[in-house]
């Protein structure tokens, strides 16, 4: 059933699952052979499904960590300027840091998120995102492992919102822009 609100399933739960197996292979992969502690950070609130399920996927000790950052827009479009909401509970130096956001859209949000952590001084720092929305991009980001490029369309599900509404639909559907 399609939720009141959302048009198209543009990612049904079969193809979630499959995308963040697939995540969860390159990504243990890609720290295998390291030494250091790999902590992976999800940015509240719109990676928390998806960092659950995607952790779970990942075949190697690690610690995770949370942090709310909002950005000042006006609504639909971020401006860049963020604040930190709720910060890191541990320090980060010398640690591979691994990022997992849900969508990366302008990029103003995450390139000022990576330049923060970046003064901490982890060992290293990854980037993992579920969508990516190419065109929209005004800031160029660095993503080192993505869950699917898609169009320049309004999304939900899956733990993106439309005004905090939607995050509980197990897939990720178009928002059409009716009830919320
Ligand atoms: P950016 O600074 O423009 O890259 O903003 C990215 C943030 O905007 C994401 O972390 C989401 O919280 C939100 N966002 C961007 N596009 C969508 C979308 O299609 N659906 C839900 N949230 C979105
Ligand atoms: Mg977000």
């Amino acid at each position: 059933m399609v939720e009141k609100g959302l048009g198209k399933v543009l990612l049904s739960r079969e193809h979630l699952q499959k995308i963040v197996e697939r995540l969860g292979r390159e990504i243990t992969a890609a720290y295998q052979e390291s030494e250091n502690e790999l902590v992976v950070i999800g940015l509240l609130r719109g990676s928390f499904i998806f960092m659950a399920d995607l952790i779970r996927q990942i075949k190697l000790p690690m610690t995770t960590d949370f942090m709310t950052i909002s950005s000042y827009g006006d609504g639909t479009v971020s401006s860049g300027d963020i604040k930190v909401v709720m910060d890191l509970d541990e320090t980060i130096s010398g640690c591979d840091v691994l990022v997992v956001e849900d969508i990366i859209d302008t990029g103003n949000t995450f390139s000022k998120v990576i330049r923060m952590l970046e003064a901490r001084d982890p060992a290293s720092l990854k980037i993992c995102t579920l969508l990516n929305k190419p065109s929209r991009r005004k800031i160029d980001v660095q993503i080192d492992f993505c869950g699917m490029e898609i169009p320049d369309e309004f999304v939900c599900g899956y733990g993106l919102d439309y005004a905090q509404k939607y995050r509980n639909v197990p897939y990720v559907g178009i928002y059409t822009g009716s009830p919320v």
